[in-house]
């Protein structure tokens, strides 16, 4: 674990032993590791309303973007999407019996864990920080580091992953639900089948594809009601299009509705710790040593400290060292904290690390340099962010938009006016030995 993240662990123990403590007052159940009890998750869940279970597209999404989304192999229906959501639910898939889906993924929690990194089975602690499903059909790949094509290879990786759900085999996950009567004909309405793994990942993949929040004031500003965003989330679009040059990676519009270029950058998350060619070094002979290559990438990234590698485990370009997937901006309010090791608590952090330009490392994105914004500018930026949240959330957005800005008053770690506005230059000081 990096210094960085460290750091972010036991801020996030501060604060979440305080929102356990609150969750304990205020009598709401708990499931394990954290979640919101799973009951409560599903009438959540009911009440926001969720997509279409025949494959008829979102509001705002073209028809034939929609089905680019959906493989031909796994067409959406009422009887998928229902065995999807009770396996997302379903706890006896982990091996403890403790965990499912809907741990990492919780209504509650923006369908993320609102932790730096996730807890899988008897506590264990993996490596990155667990991204929202909400919308995760629109992405070209899945995960940080792009492992998993589709949603439905996806699924399926949790769990067997030693230190999430940690099941020895697919058929072994399979056998404990098997023997439920109810299964079986879940699976046979679904698919005509008997229960098998490759039906799991199928049907997760099409509960997943109902899940999608695309209807957010900024969406309502652009279809011309000009009061749905505020004044200042208005200037703060115009920064993110130009001055701050967000759009070059998280191009946000109709044909690309998440704010993703489904790309991989290295924009120095965690630079500052990492020796990342005897790390690369590293990863290569534990690949070339596995005969296993699917699952033995899935144990770098969440086990190992290889897992700041990112992209450059799944495809060994050198240029692919310590990038990362452009994540999606959507709902973006929800899910703190961000970025792939989860060590940035608010949307100011993420701001004052892009305004000063990331962090140093030879593998930075060309993208990625001083951006010399303003103190009102990065609040307009950060009130943006914000708008992108869907309007089903908007009480939850505000509360945490509220709780972050008074955080941001007193704690800006990743400020550095010296670099944001060019009065230093980390090249000059690195070839002068400076140290920082
Ligand atoms: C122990 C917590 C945990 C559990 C359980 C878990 N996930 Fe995740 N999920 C994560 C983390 C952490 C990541 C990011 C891992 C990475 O990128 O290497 C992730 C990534 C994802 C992504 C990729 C999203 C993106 O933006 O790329 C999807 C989709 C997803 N999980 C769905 C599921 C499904 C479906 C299940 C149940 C079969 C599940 N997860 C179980 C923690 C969890
Ligand atoms: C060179 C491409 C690039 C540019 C330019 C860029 N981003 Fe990103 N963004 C990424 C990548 C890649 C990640 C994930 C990085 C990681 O975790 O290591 C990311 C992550 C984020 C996240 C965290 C999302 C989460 O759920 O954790 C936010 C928020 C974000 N970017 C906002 C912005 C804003 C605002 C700007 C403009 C100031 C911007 N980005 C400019 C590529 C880019």
């Amino acid at each position: 674990m990096t210094g960085r993240q460290w750091l972010a662990l036991s801020l996030w123990c501060v604060l979440g032993t305080a929102v356990a403590g609150r969750a304990a007052a205020q009598g709401v159940a708990q499931a394990p590791h954290g979640a919101l009890a799973f009951a409560e998750q599903q009438k959540r869940i009911d009440k926001l309303g969720t997509g279409a279970a025949d494959g008829s597209p979102p509001p705002r999404v073209a028809a034939s973007a929609w089905a680019d989304t959906i493989p031909k192999d796994n067409e959406l229906s009422p009887a998928r999407v229902a065995l999807g959501r009770r396996l997302f639910f379903e706890t006896r898939l982990s091996a403890d019996g403790t965990v499912a889906c809907a741990t990492c993924h919780d209504v509650s929690r923006g369908f993320a864990d609102q932790r730096p990194v996730s807890e899988g089975i008897r506590g264990q602690l993996g490596r990155r920080n667990a991204p929202t499903v909400m919308n995760a059909t629109f992405f070209t790949s899945q995960f940080w580091d792009g492992r998993a094509p589709l949603l439905e290879d996806q699924a399926k990786l949790p769990i067997v992953n030693p230190i999430e759900m940690g099941m020895p085999s697919g058929d072994a996950a399979v056998a404990n639900i098997a023997a439920d009567a109810s299964y079986t004909k879940m699976f046979q309405d679904a698919y005509g089948s008997a229960p098998n793994y490759a039906d799991v990942g199928r049907a997760i993949a099409s509960y997943e594809r109902t899940l999608v929040f695309l209807d957010a004031p900024f969406d309502r500003w652009r279809d011309g009601d000009a009061k749905a965003m505020s004044a200042d989330a208005v200037k703060g679009f115009a920064l993110f299009q130009g001055k701050a040059r967000c759009v070059s990676c998280h191009p946000i519009n109709e044909a690309s509705p998440i704010g993703s270029d489904n790309r991989f950058h290295n924009i120095g998350v965690s630079a500052r710790h990492q020796d990342f060619e005897a790390l690369a070094k590293r990863a290569l002979d534990e690949l070339a040593k596995s005969g296993d290559p699917e699952h033995a990438i899935d144990r770098l990234a969440l086990e190992t400290d290889m897992s700041e590698l990112g992209r450059f485990v799944v495809t060994r370009n050198r240029s692919d060292i310590g990038a990362f997937k452009t994540q999606q901006l959507r709902n973006v309010g929800l899910t703190a904290p961000y970025m792939h090791d989860g060590s940035m608590q608010t949307l100011w952090d993420v701001v004052d690390h892009y305004n000063r330009g990331g962090e140093a490392n030879p593998y930075l994105d060309g993208g990625i340099e001083p951006l010399a914004l303003s103190a009102p500018e990065i609040d307009q930026l950060v009130a943006f962010l914000f708008a992108l949240t869907d309007v089903r959330f908007a009480e939850q957005n505000r509360k945490i938009e509220a709780a972050q800005r008074a955080r941001a008053k007193t704690t800006r770690p990743f400020r550095d006016e010296a670099l944001a506005q060019r009065k230093q230059i980390p090249f000059e000081e690195r070839i002068r030995g400076v140290q920082k």
